[in-house]
């Protein structure tokens, strides 16, 4: 949640080079944005909305002002996903101290910030916003009033003073305007930095510093970059860059050479980033299965995890959202090819499911983005209950791969901006399919004819895919019939019920309708009572050659017509060449031919192009839907 940007250097581009990075931090949370500009003062800019807005507001400044955008060589940024206090111009960041000396951008929560606030009002500070990012702002000043008035300020000391105090996360970056410290020795124009439990990264270049909340928004400027570890602080100028962790230790700065990001923002032609990156799914399967390390039957490795899948004895799947959906598919699977118990666990409720864990257990976590912050912590719970990790994440540069090292596993979907998932989504299913493949040849548990014909059915796939994408129109079509329906159900079995949940999810992030999924058994338990004709049921029900699945089959049909006969509007979604019961559905979605058990790649397809139609239908906001974000860094 929230984008931190920052610059530091001798040109007078901060204001253009900090919007810039906060377009490519907009993904992770839009209600507001600002800059602050450090010139002999520091002036804040901000305001609710989108960067648009903001860079509209700073287009009808006055000259005076606009001279002092046009002039800076040094800022911070910020885009908001608001945790305390709505969005508002007021609760905008950047936050400054009562004073107007300092100005804080934040990302995380202050947990005891009630408190803190309490005490620095009893002080004198006054406070504008509703937020507890302000009491950094105050509480910081205080600290460095307090010092400089003993003639002991410096920026390490203080930023330790400031974290002893602050319970909770939180990456920041902070400007001082040094008139209140004349006597200052160090450079006048500087960034202080603090990493704690949120993402932040510094970007050095020749005499130009940066800063931010990930690495790609960095990559736009300079191809170097420094991680900062949990628990650290910097300190940066345009030709300084000083590390310390929270004890006062040097850190030396590992300064790591990446490839430079110049096509972040590029939709490539699409309306939006959303059906760009629908259309690349194929381009990715493709790249994940070219890059299996090792294809052969005795020796079959995704990537040379350092785990003996042999010994396994349990398997807990940790994640969120759309990551959670793509691990239930594992759990099927798993289930399904080697009799493995798999639980698969909400990140956020993990909290008391690691006292179950021991050492023959292996946790895997998923996770786009790498950063959420429910999932590292339920990892790191899971790490000191001493059981072995595993990771899925689509970046590279996260905290998840740090926590997990050479056990994870990136799937190669490059970076995803639309809010809500499609190519990261269906890549960790067929990461799934990949890692269930090694640990059942691990384990032996599969035989050499059911191995060649999973790979060949996983090798149809992306072909398959590419080939649905030319029936987007005929998705397009249903969606326009189902516009206008405020509740959904999505029903389906077994390995499916994944795609049932991801499907219902889409609907409701990209179009605010209300849906939900449901094993289809479960109708008659509860469901039942809300349909009728304004409640279409979407039922996903393809058949098996294996005749388990196939009586799995059956029953979703079974139940999909009981819900018809309340009347509800309905649609199935099957195979092409399936002309089973078709006739009694309202309106039937197809997709390849191809085994239920292989199906939810596939059966996925439709329905994010179901949610992306009726969004925009509706004229919703289709990349950065309403209170959503795409990283979601708090708990
Ligand atoms: C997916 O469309 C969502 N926006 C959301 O559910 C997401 O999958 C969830 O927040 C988990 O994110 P992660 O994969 O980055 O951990
Ligand atoms: N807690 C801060 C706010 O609400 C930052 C939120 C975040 O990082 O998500 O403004």
């Amino acid at each position: 949640m929230c984008g931190i940007v920052s610059y530091v250097g001798e040109e007078p581009k901060a204001t253009r080079l900090l919007l810039q990075g906060l377009k490519s931090l907009e993904y992770r949370g839009y209600d507001s944005s600002g800059i602050a500009l450090l010139n002999d003062t520091l002036s804040v800019y901000k305001n609710k909305g989108k960067i648009l807005d903001l860079e509209k507001s700073l287009s009808t400044l006055s000259d005076e002002e606009r001279e002092k955008l046009d002039q800076s060589i040094c800022g911070i940024g910020h885009t908001r996903w608001a945790t305390h206090g709505e969005p508002s111009d007021i609760n905008a960041h950047p936050h400054m101290d009562s004073d107007g000396t300092i100005a804080v951008v934040h990302n995380g929560i202050i947990r005891n910030y009630i408190k803190l606030k309490k005490e620095l009002i009893y002080k004198g500070y006054t406070f504008k916003s509703d937020t507890d990012t302000e009491v950094i702002a105050n509480l910081f000043s205080y600290i460095r009033k307090d010092l400089i008035a003993k003639g002991e300020y410096e920026d390490f000391l203080a930023m330790r003073l400031l974290s002893s105090r602050l319970e909770g996360s939180y990456a920041l970056a902070i400007l001082l305007n040094e008139s209140v410290n004349p006597n200052s020795t160090q450079p006048a124009k500087r960034i202080l930095l603090a990493k704690h439990e949120s993402p932040l990264v510094i970007g050095v270049g020749q005499l130009e510093n940066f800063a931010a909340s990930d690495s790609d928004t960095v990559l736009q400027f300079t191809d170097g970059i420094i991680r900062l570890a949990d628990c650290e602080f910097a300190v940066i100028s345009k030709n300084t860059i000083d590390i310390q962790d929270f004890e006062g230790n040097v850190i030396k700065p590992v300064i790591e050479v990446l490839k430079k990001n110049d096509s972040l923002m590029d939709k490539k032609g699409y309306k939006h980033f959303l059906l760009k990156e629908i259309n690349e799914q194929p381009t990715v399967l493709s790249k994940m299965l070219s890059l299996i390390e090792d294809s052969t039957y005795e020796n079959f490795k995704l990537i040379n995890f350092n785990i003996n899948f042999a010994e396994i004895e349990k398997i807990y799947c940790i994640a969120c959202g759309s990551a959670y959906h793509s691990a239930q598919a594992l759990k099927y699977i798993l289930g399904s090819w080697c009799s493995l118990p798999v639980d698969v666990i909400v990140a956020s409720e993990f909290n008391f499911q690691h006292k179950l864990i021991g050492e023959r257990d292996l946790v895997i976590g998923v996770s786009q983005s790498g950063e959420t912050a429910d999932t590292i912590l339920a990892l790191q719970k899971a790490k000191s209950a001493g059981a072995r990790l595993l990771a899925i994440t689509n970046r590279p540069a996260s905290a998840i791969n740090n926590l997990c090292g050479a056990n994870t596993y990136i799937t190669p979907a490059d970076l995803e901006i639309s809010v809500a998932s499609t190519k990261a989504y269906t890549s960790q299913l067929m990461a799934h399919y990949l890692l269930a493949l090694q640990i059942a040849t691990a384990r032996k548990a599969i035989s050499r004819e059911f191995f060649t014909d999973i790979l060949h059915n996983l090798k149809t796939l992306p072909v398959l895919l590419d080939q649905m994408l030319n029936r987007a129109n005929h998705y397009k079509a249903a969606a326009v019939n189902f516009a206008g329906y405020r509740d959904f159900i999505f029903l389906s079995r077994g390995i499916n019920h994944t795609t049932a949940m991801e499907g219902a999810l889409k609907l409701k992030e990209l179009s605010y309708a209300h849906a939900s999924a449901y094993p289809s058994g479960e109708l008659k338990h509860g469901p039942i009572a809300i349909l009728d004709e304004n409640v279409p049921v979407i039922s996903i029900a393809i058949p098996s050659i294996y005749p388990d699945e196939q009586i799995i089959y059956e029953k979703i049909i079974h139940n999909a017509l009981e819900a018809k006969t309340r009347k509800s509007p309905s649609i199935l979604l099957t195979t092409d060449s399936n002309q089973d019961h078709v006739e009694e559905f309202d309106l039937v979605m197809r997709i390849p031919d191809i085994d239920q058990l292989f199906s939810p790649i596939l059966a996925t397809i439709p329905l994010q192009f179901l949610a992306y139609f009726i969004a925009e239908n509706l004229g919703k906001d289709v990349d950065q839907p309403r209170n959503l974000a795409k990283s979601v860094t708090v708990e």
